[in-house]
């Protein structure tokens, strides 16, 4: 039976993995970004008040090197899954590069931000950005120099719950792609959606933390298990 057949509605999240092929360190691999520096250095509201240069100088970087990463298989045969996928769909991703969008992919939430946005902690307001925030540009809103990045640090609420949480509840399928399951909430979606009836399939490199919380793993780099599992589903 064709999976359109048995399966409507899709919720697909995404991790570090699924841009490791295209050259992205994740964050707890060997040489990953965590090892060069501290979590608690770059990537919380605290360090941000301690050290604010350190942090933009890091982020700076970060922001730099993905404009010069291109998009791998993974991100275009989800791109193409959602452009073809006649039920909902939704790519709820904790990455912050662009990849899947630079693939194609419109139905893409950032529930930890992007690194390709600023965020105006005076006026709350978001503007594209692609260049340094160190020397403190003007929001383009407002003028005050107060934009941070638009990432979720360690202790801060994740974007967009409860579109998430609403298409989990409606979804017949969840797809887990890349993610290590160590990080909450997006490590308990895979119970959440269960729970509800859904059947879940873990894509990985190798068994994740939350591997026993899967009906199914397969194991193998995203680059050929996404475009498989796609072509399987449009069957
Ligand atoms: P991790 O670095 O924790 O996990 C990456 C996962 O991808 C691991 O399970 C790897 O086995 C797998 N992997 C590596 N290369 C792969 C490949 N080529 N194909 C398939 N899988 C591969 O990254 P995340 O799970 O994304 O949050 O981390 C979750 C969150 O932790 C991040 O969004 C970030 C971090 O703290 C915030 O910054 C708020």
């Amino acid at each position: 039976m064709a999976a359109m057949d048995r399966i409507r509605n899709i919720v697909i999240l995404t991790g570090a993995g699924i841009s490791a092929e295209s050259g992205i360190d994740t964050f707890r691999g060997g040489g990953g970004l965590w090892e060069q520096h501290r979590v608690e250095d770059v990537a919380t509201p605290e360090a941000f008040a301690r050290d604010p240069e350190l942090v933009l100088r890091f982020y700076d970087m970060r922001r730099e090197a993905i404009q010069t990463k291109q998009p791998n298989p993974a991100h275009f045969a989800l791109a193409r899954l959602d452009a073809e996928w006649p039920g909902e769909l939704l790519i709820v991703t904790q990455n912050v590069d662009d990849l899947h969008e630079r693939a194609g992919a419109k139905r893409v939430l950032h529930m930890h931000g992007e690194h390709l946005n600023a965020w105006c902690t005076w006026c709350d307001v978001r503007s594209s950005w692609r260049g340094p925030l160190l020397n403190r540009p003007p929001c383009p809103a407002c003028g005050a120099r107060a934009l941070r990045p638009d990432v979720v640090w360690f202790g801060e609420m994740p974007y967009r719950m409860d579109e998430i949480y609403a298409a989990l509840r409606g979804c017949d399928m969840f797809v887990s792609i890349g993610t290590s399951g160590a990080v909450y909430p997006a490590a308990g979606f895979v119970g959440d959606a269960r729970e509800l009836g859904a059947r879940t399939l873990e894509l990985n490199l190798e068994r994740s933390e939350g591997s026993a919380g899967f009906d199914e793993s397969r194991l193998g780099p995203a680059g050929e298990l996404v475009p498989a599992w796609v072509a399987e589903m449009l069957l």
